[in-house]
């Protein structure tokens, strides 16, 4: 995996004749890595450069301090498009990986030619939900990654892609265990500690893209449905038969709404 400094990316570039459309960067979700994003590889294919960041400590990422905030991502994010000198980019990212776009976009909004908000949402946790994200820190120091994989495991998948595609599901596995402890906890505080990117939603202009799985569990529709109300002229692609992880159970549907959003939005 190519790296700049600490920083650490999957490249694929821009393929085809003409001059390269641009470029389109891909945050991972929670605890993946950045090898989530293979299937989105092929977007080359339409002329676009295709980078999708590690965050730190995940998959091959740098070791060093672990992430603690969005803000942390995010700014690893803007360094990164500094030192590849990409000065606009499609910015988009799976759950939290949409968490970190909306934080590179509330820092730096210069850096966005488009947007893409997969399987995520703009609210900060619920009380409810940081309670969860603490025994969930307990969890990963007590009995490991292995632990946390197991007890996110049967939320992530839609019933169809649990019981018809093994391959995925071994995927998935192999990308959570992947993740170190570090990596893992210090995600959890970013993820509990994030504030609510509701107020920003009115403010991005530039042309995005909201996909959700139509049996996403942890960031169901009615969410996506809430930010595409809030951004003017985003386009909504809900993703038949796919859950939270769209971009690896549906890759054929997910990389044609992304393409045809890159080839005729942007
Ligand atoms: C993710 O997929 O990134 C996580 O499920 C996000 C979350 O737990 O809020």
């Amino acid at each position: 995996m190519p790296s700049v400094g600490r920083l650490h990316y999957l490249e694929e570039p821009a393929r085809g004749s003409g001059r390269p459309r641009g470029t389109l960067v891909l945050i991972h979700g929670f605890p993946f890595s950045a090898r989530m994003w293979e299937p989105q590889r092929a977007l080359a294919d339409g002329g676009w450069r295709v980078i999708a960041p590690e965050l730190r400590g995940f998959g091959d990422g740098a070791s060093g301090p672990p992430g603690t905030s969005v803000d942390d991502y995010a700014g690893d994010v803007i360094d990164l498009l500094d030192a590849l000198h990409v000065e606009e980019a499609v910015i988009g990212g799976l759950s939290m990986g949409g968490y970190v776009t909306l934080a590179v976009f509330r820092h730096a909004p210069r850096y966005f030619q488009g947007m893409v908000l997969a399987d995520t949402r703009s609210q900060a946790d619920t009380p409810e939900a940081v309670e969860g994200r603490k025994r969930m820190i307990q969890l990963v120091r007590d009995r490991g990654v292995a632990a946390v994989t197991d007890e996110m495991m049967p939320k992530l998948l839609s019933e169809a892609t649990a019981k018809e595609q093994p391959e995925v599901v071994k995927q998935l596995r192999a990308l959570m265990l992947s993740s170190s402890t570090d990596a893992v906890a210090g995600a959890l505080t970013a993820l509990m500690t994030r504030p609510d990117a509701t107020p920003v939603l009115p403010t991005i202009h530039c042309p995005t893209l909201i996909l959700v799985g139509e049996a996403d569990a942890i960031t169901p529709p009615a969410l996506s449905e809430e930010m595409h109300r809030r951004i003017a002229g985003s386009t909504l692609v809900i993703i038949p038969r796919a859950g939270h992880v769209a971009s690896l159970e549906q890759p054929t549907a997910f990389n044609q709404a992304l393409a045809g959003f890159l080839a005729h939005r942007v």
